[in-house]
């Protein structure tokens, strides 16, 4: 342990599971996220944008689907949540959607350090912006495609939320129930050799003591208050639109009944690192995301594996495509020739059985807000 961290975390104290994640992922000075830690194949984990451009043109079409199904507005605005090194936007603009001259892509990344890489092979890039120009930028009726980021979400606007593996990396608890409606969670205390685990008695919130109270007494769970508020505050977000997040995920009793809290991970430089309390600041900290925990703050319009998403997403004309293109050109390849052939690994990848493909697409829809409803709980 570093004597950074030392500082930010002096021995003799205690604090809650969340608060050491927020400390180890999210400090300015020596938190993984905002040092050293990265998407990527250079980086510390692959993900479905990394992997290459085929996800982004996917994900694409599925912003066509939904700018069309808004009526085409003049203005479509996309925020991508945990944008990391902004990948995911460079695919989504090499690939030309239809809502390009639309589009008003913002990434909200908390850390700067991945911001500034952002504007790097982005043309319509704006910069990063601070709350009033964010709300400037979602408004302008300048043509577009345009893209910008920010630490900052904007509120009411018309368009898309996407969050592809960020439920995970917001910071949670660890609890465990004893069957009488009794809760324990497991704090972090730095002793004089070192940080531990101790168990303290909790109360949970009563909106999600039920679900919390499916898992088998005696097990230790997540406990994801903070990707719940998340949720609210996105849904909130939009007058119209969809949220679409991407995670691993399962119901808090399938995560809680994995042995030995194998729900709780640590990655670094593509492999798994050690005990979460070994070493922070230097490796990526993880859950599978509870799928009930979220609908608590509301049920999902619709719930698929990624799989399922990208194949209702043509991902196999996009192969074949591919495959054609490479035919045509295996003599004498160009650019456009490998990158067709790349389609058919980077298939395989995120519809993989065990891997990418399992993951969980979970979808809400919210409609035209009623002007004298107010801004909560109107998703579908
Ligand atoms: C696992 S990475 C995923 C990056 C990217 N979405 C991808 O799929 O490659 C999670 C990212 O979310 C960012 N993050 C975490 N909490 C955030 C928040 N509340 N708002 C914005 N970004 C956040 C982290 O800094 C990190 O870059």
């Amino acid at each position: 342990m570093t004597d950074e961290f030392r500082s930010r975390f002096p021995i003799g104290t205690t604090v809650s599971f969340s608060q050491y994640m927020e400390i180890a992922l999210y400090d300015e000075s020596v938190g993984f996220y905002a040092t050293v830690g990265r998407a990527g194949r250079r980086g510390d984990f692959l993900t479905s944008p990394e992997v290459g451009p085929l996800f982004g043109a996917l994900i694409a079409r599925r912003l066509d689907e939904e700018w069309l199904a808004l009526g085409s507005p003049e203005t479509f605005v996309v925020v991508e949540f945990g944008a990391g090194p902004g990948t995911l936007a460079r695919s989504i603009a090499f690939a030309v959607p239809e809502c390009a001259l639309a589009l008003r892509y913002l990434m909200v990344e908390r850390s700067a350090e991945q911001r500034a890489v952002h504007a790097d092979h982005l043309e319509g890039w704006m910069g990063d912006l601070d709350a009033a120009a964010v709300d400037t930028f979602v408004h302008s009726l300048t043509p577009g495609p345009q893209f910008a980021s920010s630490p900052i979400a904007p509120y009411g606007f018309t368009g898309v939320i996407l969050a592809n593996e960020l439920l995970d990396n917001l910071a949670f608890d660890i609890v465990r129930h004893d069957g009488a409606g009794n809760f324990e969670r497991l704090d972090v205390r730095h002793a004089e050799d070192g940080l531990e685990f101790v168990v303290a008695s909790t109360e949970v919130p009563a909106s999600l003591a039920l679900v919390l109270s499916s898992a088998v007494a005696g097990e230790w769970m997540p406990l994801q208050e903070h990707a719940v508020q998340w949720l609210m505050a996105a849904i909130d977000r939009l007058d119209r639109g969809t949220v679409i997040a991407i995670d691993y995920g399962a119901t808090t009793e399938e995560i809680a009944g994995r042995p030995d809290m194998g729900w709780l991970r640590t990655f670094i430089a593509q492999e798994r690192a050690g005990h979460p309390l070994d070493a922070p600041g230097t490796c990526d900290i993880t859950a599978d995301i509870a799928i009930d925990q979220l609908a608590t703050a509301c049920e999902p319009s619709l719930v698929t594996t990624q799989r399922e998403f990208l194949q209702r997403l043509g991902i196999a004309d996009l192969v074949d495509e591919g495959r054609r293109v490479w035919s045509e050109k295996a003599l004498a390849p160009d650019v456009e020739a490998l990158r067709a052939r790349s389609r058919i690994g980077e298939a395989e990848s995120l519809l993989e059985s065990g891997g990418l493909g399992d993951f969980v697409v979970l979808e809400w829809t919210v409609e035209m807000r009623d002007e004298a409803s107010d801004r909560s709980g109107n998703g579908r």
